[in-house]
């Protein structure tokens, strides 16, 4: 049986977070084999904020790089630069034109953004989510696995394909999100009520970044913040930091909470998790900046990858973006 399409993207911002990795691409790694899958740096996206044109180039290639680093393998699956494909852009305005300023207006990621960037809320940050739905639509993606934050734009974009559907007929298969239950929300460990974020512009110490050596991951989980509950409880509303602990720590050893609530009851003392979470995800993340090193030692071994993966993506591309030229009424 011909196999079902999987698609995911990251932006290229910056390196990514362990909430990245564990949100995302952890479980990109464990489905890519009962999947045709397509893995995309989202460079386009990333444009909404100013971004410098010599550190951009160097983390989108970065961002590539660390993806194979982490267990993709670039031979099955599909990994490219969004702004090598075209089609993305072309459906993107195409769609914008199905989509209701009300829904965008709903849209939390952009009001939270607006107010990060206040000095520079432009138009595209506002039509992002509508660039989103046409990455996932453009290749008649089944399953899309993200973190709980994307849940809203993933609902979106299903929402502009029935549209989209009802008006033409079955030109779009109607994606569904693919959100783990067990750690689709790491949050900061200074500030455990907020999200871990890459884009981390308050305090480093929040974010464990994945090219991060052991010492600074070690220092960064001694500083997180926990309680003075002085119990050992998976609570996430009453023992946010904690819970985050025992959810990191479950990700980085594949056990369930369960298992590592009971590991932890009898723990001397919080210091005692936050060390044991930190070694455990020490050992996890290790070979992956070796993996990444070695990788980024062989720029001809990337390059031919990135080529090669751009042609797969674009031929890919087109049949989706002929189908709604040609239901639109587009002159031939
Ligand atoms: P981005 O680059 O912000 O994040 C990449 C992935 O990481 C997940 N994630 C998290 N998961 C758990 N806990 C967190 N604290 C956390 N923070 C981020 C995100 O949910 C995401 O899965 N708009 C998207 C990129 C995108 C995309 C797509 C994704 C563009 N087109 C098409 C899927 C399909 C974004 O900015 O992700």
């Amino acid at each position: 049986m011909e196999k079902k399409i999987l698609y995911s993207g990251m932006q290229a911002t910056g390196v990514p977070s362990l909430a990245n990795y564990i949100g995302a691409i952890k479980n990109w790694v464990n489905l890519q084999k009962d999947y045709n899958c397509l893995f995309c740096v989202v460079d386009l996206h990333s444009i909404t904020v100013r971004q410098d044109p010599d550190f951009f180039r160097t983390k989108a290639r970065d961002l590539l790089t660390l993806f194979i680093a982490l267990g993709i393998d670039p031979k099955e699956n599909v990994l490219y630069y969004q702004s090598h494909v075209p089609a993305h852009s072309e459906l993107s305005w195409i769609l914008n034109c199905y989509t209701h300023m009300g829904e965008l207006n709903r849209m939390t990621q952009f009001k939270d953004k607006s107010q990060k960037h206040e000095d520079n809320i432009n138009a595209g940050l506002y039509t992002y989510p509508v660039l989103q739905a046409a990455d996932i639509l453009l290749f008649q993606t089944n399953l899309v696995p993200v973190g709980q934050d994307q849940k809203q734009h993933l609902e979106l974009c299903r929402d502009i394909a029935m549209r989209f559907n009802n008006i033409y007929g079955e030109i779009f298969t109607i994606p569904e999100p693919y959100i783990a239950p067990v750690g689709a929300k790491i949050m900061s460990l200074h500030d455990p009520t907020r999200k871990m974020s890459k884009s981390e512009t308050v305090n480093e110490n929040n974010v464990i970044f994945l090219l991060d050596d052991p010492d600074t991951i070690m220092k960064k989980f001694k500083r997180a913040m926990t309680d003075s509950l002085n119990q050992v409880r998976y609570d996430p509303e009453e023992q946010p930091g904690l819970s985050n602990l025992i959810t990191i720590y479950a990700c980085a050893t594949n056990h369930t909470i369960e298992e590592c609530t009971k590991e932890f009851a009898d723990s001397p003392g919080y210091g005692y998790i936050k060390t044991k979470t930190g070694e455990a995800v020490v050992s996890m993340l290790e070979p992956f900046r070796k993996r990444f090193k070695e990788l980024q030692a062989d720029p001809a071994y990337i390059d031919g990858i990135i080529k090669n993966n751009a042609e797969r993506a674009n031929i890919m591309a087109q049949g989706t973006l002929a189908a709604v030229k040609d239901a639109i009424g587009f002159p031939k």
